[in-house]
């Protein structure tokens, strides 16, 4: 025993001496010349960005150039070494060479802002002298090493200078080391925007240094370690956006320098430890979206009174809300909603929009109370607040009107009181030059909507649903052409709808259902090119329905093009025929079928939004005068229509058919490739089942003779009418065209011209087309062989152009 104890402390010096000698100490022998080679081999290592612009100045042909002039490059004075790098903000991609660790003199190494990728090497743990380092949005990979710290053995060469570390913003995924906790000169440590999972480590509390900490946008889950409390030098802590669990650690009281705190979509539970209510140095509190209970101190306000953003909505917070919140008198952000706030409670002023609201007229620039159990008046004092910008009062129990002093809110952009029992007339709003969102449905409010909206030209969304509005829309109205949404439903307006519609060129939905409006309906509506929703029921419109049948134009969000399949409900069927559109069209993925975006329907109304095809109809190709198309061009779209309809009927899991192929239902995008649409009347074949039976009807003159006659439908239905579109489109004659009357129809015309009439190649597609159109279904070929034809007459084609020219 005393042996080993004598032995071991010897044997662990000498080990270390050799671990001096030969790792950390080997730098010793390196050069300015190697630090000229590392950063040549980082040069070679870009391949795209600002890297002609390096390699002109990162250059040792100028003979006097040394590194230390080169583009953010730093030299210390005394040894003349690469001390700093920072090549921020240059667009640079490429990856880190494992020569940059031969620069062993780097104090800070700033690559912040480029698109370098990979794993960070182990070569960069020889940099012992790091002390800042910022990695941020990049594209680096893997998981944050842990050479950081190095095992026991090597503790001589961790970076025990570190005082920054940030690599948000890149990919890191895997855990957050535990070896972290030994960087113990870490001031600023920031990981977020990763895809970190795992816990975080109890060693963090170890950091006894560190003043930043952000961990956000990850999906780090467990408990917050109670060791966080051991952080007392933390101004911010930054942990929203994780799958944390558990309860707030009450040692977080400790940390009486916090100034924001931020934990909002977690899954944190349990009651707002009391100590957080002593961090009175504390300006941002976030806690929205968890699972947080029990109630706030009445004091809050005079305990925080720094507090200038609070956001504790989305919680399960209880009791009523601290009224000394209004001595928060720098506060710019109160969000409070949707909790369980109560109105309930021996005081009868609780629950009550406090008069003392005025006391933030400083500041306050947005105040979110939604769902938060508040009843009575608002109080004229919320007038004082004119640095309003968005007032969300939705779903309370308010009663009264819009006090009077609201006209001083000139920065008022967002005004949301839905879902309460107010009642005023709306010229109270006249004032409000900055109003952009106005919400104002299922009120009490009366008179009718005054002229002065016409002046409201920042007017985005305008909700008046639900109220008790009356007489006409005034004309300034139609003035407001960057208007988006217009919700007017379930009022008592009534007059006629002018044509001026067509002025709100931006709109998306008009919704004026359930009031007494009559006289025609605008044929403007049609052209308003962005309308998604347009809802006109239970009036008294009369005269003809324009084309709402017809497919709108819409932008997404994102900028996409969509087209905007509107149904009109009154006519009949229409509603199945959604149905089955929508059923179809979700799972079926084809490059030549029209891809449905997104489906909008409720009680009245049903539109589907569909990838958009600036080309237009194959009908529209065929005969209008402006457009024309080449053989080749009609080959590919009939290949491309072939395919589409092979993949229905043979290799989706259940047969579709089409049902009404024809050039209208054949549309085109801006490559001039065809995309199969409108699914209104396709039959699912149930497994094992060839054919059915239908009374749906589809187009005359496309339609094979056994599904006009009979009802009768299978893929030989869809064959006959592509036969006859494959006739018309070489022929450009419709099957029902005027001099097909009596007994010369396409079939026959097509078959008497033949062969004299035709190019070989146009009779060999001539010739598929009259095996598609079959009288008897059995004699029909398939889309299979359809399609090989097709594909072979192409190759024929271009095989005939090519000796032509
Ligand atoms: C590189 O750019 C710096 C700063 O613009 C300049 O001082 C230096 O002379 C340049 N070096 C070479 C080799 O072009
Ligand atoms: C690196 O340069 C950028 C400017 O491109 C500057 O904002 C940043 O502070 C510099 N980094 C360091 C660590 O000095
Ligand atoms: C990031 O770098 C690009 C140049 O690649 C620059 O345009 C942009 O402003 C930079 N972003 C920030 C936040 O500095
Ligand atoms: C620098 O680093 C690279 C890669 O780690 C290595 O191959 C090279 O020998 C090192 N030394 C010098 C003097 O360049
Ligand atoms: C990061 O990599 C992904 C996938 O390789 C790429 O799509 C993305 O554009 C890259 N981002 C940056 C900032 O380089
Ligand atoms: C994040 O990690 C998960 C698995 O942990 C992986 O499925 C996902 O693709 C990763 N996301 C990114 C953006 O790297
Ligand atoms: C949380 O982060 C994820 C990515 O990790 C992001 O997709 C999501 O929008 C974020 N949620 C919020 C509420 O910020
Ligand atoms: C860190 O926090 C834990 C738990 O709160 C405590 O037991 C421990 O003594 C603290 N360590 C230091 C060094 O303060
Ligand atoms: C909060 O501070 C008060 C007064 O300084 C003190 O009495 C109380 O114990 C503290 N509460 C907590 C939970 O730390
Ligand atoms: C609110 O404004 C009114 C005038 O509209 C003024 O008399 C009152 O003192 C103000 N109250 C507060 C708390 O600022
Ligand atoms: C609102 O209701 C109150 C109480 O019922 C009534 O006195 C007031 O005249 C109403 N105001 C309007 C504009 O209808
Ligand atoms: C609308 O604005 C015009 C010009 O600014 C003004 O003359 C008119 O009185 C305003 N109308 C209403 C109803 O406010």
């Amino acid at each position: 025993m005393k042996r080993h104890s004598h032995f071991y402390p010897l044997a662990a010096l000498v080990l270390l001496h050799h671990l001096m000698m030969t790792g950390c100490t080997a730098m010793k022998r390196l050069s300015l010349g190697t630090d000229q080679s590392a950063l040549l081999a980082l040069k070679a290592h870009i391949t795209s960005g600002q890297q002609e612009f390096l390699s002109k100045n990162w250059s040792s042909a100028a003979a006097a150039s040394s590194v230390c002039d080169w583009i953010g490059v730093q030299c210390g004075s005394r040894h003349q070494r690469v001390t700093a790098l920072n090549i921020s903000n240059m667009g640079l991609t490429g990856t880190i060479p494992p020569d940059l660790g031969n620069l062993s003199f780097l104090v800070s190494l700033d690559l912040r802002n480029n698109s370098f990728h990979g794993n960070l090497l182990e070569e960069l743990s020889h940099l012992r002298r790091l002390r800042f380092i910022r990695f941020s949005k990049n594209n680096f990979t893997g998981e944050i090493p842990m050479w950081f710290v190095g095992q026991i053995p090597l503790s001589l060469c961790k970076f025990s200078h570190l005082q920054v570390l940030d690599l948000s913003n890149n990919r890191f995924s895997g855990h957050i080391p535990k070896e972290i906790g030994n960087l113990e000169k870490l001031k600023e440590l920031y990981l977020s925007t990763n895809n970190l999972t795992g816990t975080i480590p109890r060693e963090i509390g170890n950091l006894q240094s560190l003043q930043r900490l952000n961990l956000e946008w990850n999906q780090i889950a467990g408990s917050i370690p109670k060791e966080i409390g051991n952080l007392t030098m933390l101004t911010e802590l930054y942990f929203a956006n994780n799958s944390l669990t558990g309860t707030i650690p009450p040692e977080m009281g400790n940390l009486y320098q916090l100034e924001n705190l931020q934990l909002s979509y977690n899954g944190l539970i349990g009651s707002i430890p009391h100590g957080i209510f002593n961090l009175s140095a504390l300006r941002n509190i976030g806690l929205q979206s968890n699972l947080l209970s029990g109630s706030l101190p009445p004091d809050l306000g005079y305990r925080l009174p720094k507090l200038l953003f609070i956001d504790l909505a989305w919680n399960n917070l209880g009791g009523v809300i601290p009224v000394s919140i209004t001595n928060c008198s720098r506060s710019r952000i109160l969000n409070f909603a949707r909790n369980r706030f109560t109105d309930l409670g021996p005081n009868p002023l609780n629950g009550l929009l406090p008069a003392s609201i005025g006391n933030l007229s400083a500041s306050l620039g947005i105040l979110i109370l939604e769902t938060s159990g508040i009843k009575g008046t608002i109080p004229s004092q919320t007038g004082n607040l004119t640095n309003l910008v968005l007032l969300d009062l939705q779903s309370n129990h308010l009663t009264g009107g819009i006090p009077t002093a609201f006209k001083d809110l000139q920065n008022l952009q967002g005004l949301t009181v839905g879902d309460n029992n107010l009642n005023d007339t709306l010229d109270k709003l006249c004032s409000l030059h900055s109003l952009n969102s106005v919400d104002l449905t299922t009120n009490q409010f009366s008179g009718s909507i005054p002229e002065c909206f016409g002046n409201m030209t920042s007017l985005r969304e305008l909700e008046l649903g639900n109220n008790f509005l009356v007489s006409a829309i005034p004309n300034s109205f139609w003035k407001l052409k960057d208007l988006l949404e217009l919700n007017l439903s379930s009022n008592s307006l009534n007059a006629s709808l002018p044509l001026e519609v067509g002025n709100l060129k931006a709109i998306t939905s008009i919704d004026v259902s359930a009031n007494q409006f009559s006289g025609d309906i605008p044929r403007t509506t049609g052209d308003l090119q962005n309308l998604v929703i347009l809802n006109l029921s239970q009036n008294q419109f009369h005269g003809s329905i324009p084309d709402f049948g017809s497919v709108y134009k819409g932008i997404l969000n994102d900028g996409r093009s969509i087209a905007v399949k509107v149904f009109n409900l009154e006519l009949e069927g229409v509603l199945k025929s959604f149905d089955v559109e929508c059923k179809v069209l979700k799972n079926l993925r084809h490059r030549n079928l029209v891809k449905v975006i997104s489906g909008c329907w409720n009680q009245d109304f049903r539109a589907l939004g569909l990838e958009y095809m600036c080309n237009g109809s194959l009908e529209k190709w065929l005969y209008s005068d402006n457009y024309f198309l080449d053989t080749l061009q009609r080959l590919n779209i009939l290949i491309d229509v072939a395919s589409a309809v092979q993949y229905l009927h043979e290799e989706y899991s259940t047969p579709v058919i089409h049902c009404d192929l024809k050039p209208s239902n054949v549309l085109l995008d801006e490559d001039m490739v065809a995309h199969v649409s409108d699914f209104g009347i396709a039959k699912m074949l149930e497994k094992e089942e060839s054919f059915a039976w239908t009374r749906t009807l589809a187009t005359i003159g496309y339609i094979a003779p056994e599904y006009g006659s009979e009802g009768l439908i299978s893929a030989k239905c869809d064959i006959y009418s592509y036969g006859i579109m494959l006739m018309e489109v070489f022929s450009r004659r419709k099957p029902n065209d005027e001099m097909f009357a009596g007994n010369l129809n396409l079939k026959s015309w097509i078959n008497n011209s033949l062969p004299d009439s035709i190019l070989r190649v146009l009779s060999s597609i001539l010739e598929l087309a009259l095996k598609c159109v079959c009288e008897s279904p059995s004699e029909r070929v398939s889309m299979k062989v359809t399609l090989e034809t097709l594909k072979k007459i192409k190759l024929k084609f271009l095989r005939v152009m090519e000796v032509d020219s």
